[in-house]
């Protein structure tokens, strides 16, 4: 067949798949946020329905016999088509490792174990979850053994969220990260501005206001109405349901504070997936090269920008009148505080990356075989002193707080840590690139910021591999020192030391 009759049925098989896809991404959004209780067994199997058949077509003979042939042909093809042939490759190459009875024992697997996860999380009981958890750490590793890309069997998990990162790559410099948090909260636990520090809570009057504020927060980011939504969940999340259809959600519940930065969070991923290059839509290519890269843009508005002294210059005027606030310094650092909490989703961003490195030594233990399941409470707490200096209470706020493990994610916890770094390294970058650009935010004009990313970072979407693109950008691949060294900065004069 020649070239271009084949590159027409890959991008037909492509677009198939995204409006599967992105269907299913609707009546997930639908399911967290408007969808009647009683749906959910039939949701359930409308998505899981929807994501068989975008299987069977991922991993159909046509495509993949396509995708060969012209992977021989590479010649005749594009600089675009040859990276989009070799990502399809890579993908349904993985996929068909995977054997079909394989892939629906996981499924299996993991959908009962959610449900025991959510009873044991509600009962404060590891022992209800642990046997599923068991089954899921089985199934991990021998995926591992079916993928079996180079080097740590742990990879062939990571590669699916951070494409190209290695173990070997990974651990020393989470090893360094971690050294260097902890000498770092170390001197910030010694100032008398930490002994001295009260949280306090602010709470809206009401709803109405609350929802409003969040609303005109990412109008002033520039996200309108014409391609975003903005809409209530539990957990707040963001989902692209196509071009020009970005959803974010938001948790009014928790305080305002909290739900500022998560709204931040969430605008952060959704300019990102509102720049992805058009022309690249309904191919693998319309995405972000990797997790790590997604959560840098999150992170860099919630944090960089959205816990900055000017950010909040700019608007502390407009939320002390309606939210009765008055002391924009007490505001300011107790939105920086940093505290040694017990739960990720609260950390402080100093605190942060150290809840990641836990998982992470945890999941390549459990991987390796060095740790047991049944260990795992004992295991994290020890971690949970060692790190933080506080013990959880019991272990829904210690081992069975998070979700993922239920889900099957393994390697993905590791990406929240590379997108703090990289988020980083891109703040440091702007402001080289860019002079004076606390000015801009101070008078909340982020135009030259949002620009500077859609040039450098969403432009590529997943065109170029993370690494690749932050040394693109930055000069230097994923670097913990540049990280470590913004938070020097913007703690030492919080904490004055
Ligand atoms: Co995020």
């Amino acid at each position: 067949m020649a070239a271009q009759q084949d590159l027409d049925l890959i991008n037909k098989i492509q677009k198939e798949i995204f409006i599967l896809a992105q269907t299913s991404a609707l009546l997930g959004w639908d399911q967290q946020t408007y969808m009647p209780k009683k749906a959910a067994e039939t949701r359930a199997e409308q998505m899981s329905f929807l994501s068989s058949l975008i299987h069977e077509k991922m991993i159909s003979d046509d495509l993949f016999d396509a995708v060969k042939r012209l992977k021989d042909k590479k010649q005749d093809l594009l600089e675009r088509d040859k990276i989009m042939i070799e990502k399809l490759y890579k993908e349904i190459w993985k996929a068909k490792k995977l054997p079909k009875e394989f892939v629906e024992e996981l499924s299996k697997t993991t959908s009962l174990a959610h449900n025991s996860w959510k009873k044991a999380k509600k009962e404060k009981e590891f022992n209800i979850f642990k046997s599923h958890l068991k089954k899921i750490v089985e199934l991990k590793r021998k995926e591992a053994e079916y993928i079996n890309l180079q080097g740590h069997p742990y990879n062939s998990l990571l590669d699916s969220f951070e494409e190209g990162m290695t173990v070997e790559n990974l651990k020393p410099l989470f090893e360094n990260l971690k050294n260097q948090i902890i000498g770092l909260l170390e001197k910030i636990e010694s100032t008398e501005t930490y002994k001295n520090q009260k949280e306090e809570s602010y709470s809206s009057p009401s709803k109405k206001l609350h929802l409003e504020f969040v609303h005109g927060l990412t109008k002033s980011l520039g996200l309108t109405e014409e391609d975003f939504r903005l809409d209530l969940s539990e957990h707040p999340f963001t989902t692209s349901i196509g071009l020009n259809d970005t959803r974010i959600t938001t948790n009014i519940e928790k305080g305002i504070s909290k739900s500022f930065s998560s709204t931040i969070h969430e605008a952060g991923h959704a300019m990102h997936a509102l720049n992805l290059p058009q022309e690249d839509h309904y191919t693998i290519l319309w995405d972000s090269p990797s997790y790590g890269i997604s959560e840098s843009q999150s992170r860099f508005w919630e944090n960089m920008i959205g816990k900055s002294k000017p950010f909040w210059q700019y608007y502390f005027p407009k939320i002390a009148k309606k939210f009765n606030i008055n002391d924009f310094e007490n505001w300011f650092k107790n939105i920086n505080m940093v505290s040694p909490g017990k739960i990720r989703i609260e950390s402080d961003e100093v605190h942060y990356c150290l809840h990641i490195i836990l998982r992470f030594e945890i999941e390549l233990g459990l991987i390796e075989g060095a740790i047991n399941v049944e260990d795992l409470p004992k295991i994290w707490n020890e971690k949970m002193e060692n790190y933080f200096g506080v013990i959880p209470e019991n272990d829904s706020e210690g081992v069975l707080q998070d979700v993922h493990w239920s889900e099957g994610y393994f390697g993905y916890f590791p990406t929240y840590a590379i997108g703090s770094i990289y988020a980083a390294q891109l703040y440091n970058q702007l402001k080289r690139e860019i002079l004076n650009v606390g000015e801009d935010i101070y008078k909340g004009d982020f135009k030259r910021i949002k620009e500077w990313l859609k040039e450098k970072i969403h432009k590529y979407g997943a065109k170029i591999l993370a690494e690749d693109l932050i040394k693109q950008v930055c000069g230097e691949p994923l670097n913990p020192d540049v990280f470590i060294q913004y938070l020097k900065n913007k703690y030492s004069e919080i904490y004055q030391f």
